[in-house]
C-alpha cells in the first residue's frame, strides 16, 4: 500500500529517501506545504511531505492541512504516517521517547478543519482517531529500537505557535492528555474524512510547560533532543516500510 510520511519539526527531509521526483500537486484548497516527494526508502516506494515546508517556514496555525492531505491522496497515497515533535505531559515520558498515541483532543481554533462543508451534511465517526492497523505496524516497527516507545497515550493539539501556560498543561493532564503538540489536528480528522488510514509517531522533545523543574522550555534543548531523536524515527520508518 503506497505510504506517505508527513515529516514535522526536525524531519523536513528524509535523508535516506532515494528521491525519484518532486511533484507540486494543485489542489482545490490552495497550496500544500510543498511538493509531494516521491522516492524509495530501503527499496520500497514512499511519498514524503514536509509539513512546515522545506525550510521549516510555515507555523502550525498556517499550515494548509486540507491541501496537504488532499495532495497526498491525489498523488496516490493510501495511508499516512505522521511524524510529530511533542511536549511530554505524562510523568513517565522523557525527552527522546517515542509515543504512538491512540487518542486525541483538539484544543485548536480557527483552522480549516473539514472537507465537508455541507450539502450533504456529513458527520464522520472519529471514535478511534488513529488507524488501528497502521498503529500496530508502527508499534511493531519500533520494537527493535533501543529508544523507549509508549504504545498508548492521548495527543492534545494546541493552537500555538506559542507554547502553553503551566495551568493549560495541568488542565490538559486532567483531561487525560499525555503529550502536547500543535499539528495533530485537523490533520488526523482530515485524513479520516478522505478515508486515508492515518497514525502518528511522536517524538517527545521537551517536558511540557511547568513540568521542567521550574526551568523554561528552550529551543536549544528541543533542537538537541530532535537531532538524536529523529535518528530513531528514521530507523522506525525503515523498519515500517520493510514490513
Ligand atoms: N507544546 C506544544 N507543542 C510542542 C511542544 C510543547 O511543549 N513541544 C514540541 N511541540
Amino acid at each position: 500500500m503506497p505510504l506517505a510520511v508527513i515529516g514535522g519539526t526536525g524531519l523536513t527531509q528524509l535523508a535516506d529517501l532515494v528521491i525519484d521526483h518532486r511533484e507540486m500537486v494543485h489542489t482545490p484548497y490552495g497550496q500544500a506545504s510543498g511538493p509531494v516527494v516521491r522516492g524509495h526508502l530501503a527499496g520500497v516506494p514512499l511519498m514524503f511531505m514536509a509539513r512546515h515546508g522545506h525550510g521549516h517556514t510555515i507555523p502550525p496555525h498556517r499550515i494548509n492541512y486540507r491541501a496537504n492531505l488532499w495532495a497526498l491522496q491525489k498523488a496516490g497515497a493510501t495511508q499516512v504516517a505522521a511524524i510529530a515533535a511533542v511536549g511530554g505531559i505524562d510523568a513517565n515520558l522523557n525527552p527522546g521517547d517515542l509515543v504512538i498515541p491512540e487518542q486525541i483532543i483538539d484544543y485548536t481554533s480557527g483552522r480549516e478543519a473539514t472537507f465537508f462543508e455541507g450539502d450533504p451534511v456529513r458527520h464522520i465517526d472519529f471514535t478511534q482517531p488513529y488507524d488501528a492497523l497502521l498503529r500496530g505496524q508502527l508499534i511493531q516497527a519500533a520494537r527493535p529500537l533501543t529508544t523507549p516507545v509508549h504504545t498508548d497515550g492521548c495527543y492534545g493539539a494546541t493552537q500555538g505557535p506559542r507554547l502553553e501556560s503551566a495551568a493549560e498543561i495541568q488542565r490538559m493532564a486532567r483531561d487525560g492528555c499525555t503529550i502536547v503538540g500543535m499539528t495533530g489536528m485537523p490533520e488526523a480528522v482530515l485524513a479520516r474524512e478522505l478515508d486515508l488510514p492515518y497514525a502518528t509517531c511522536a517524538l517527545v522533545v521537551n517536558r511540557a510547560a511547568g513540568l521542567n523543574e521550574g526551568k523554561p522550555i528552550t529551543m536549544a534543548d528541543i533542537e538537541q533532543t530532535l537531532a538524536t531523536g529523529m535518528i530513531a524515527v528514521r530507523q522506525l520508518l525503515q523498519a515500517l516500510v520493510r514490513g
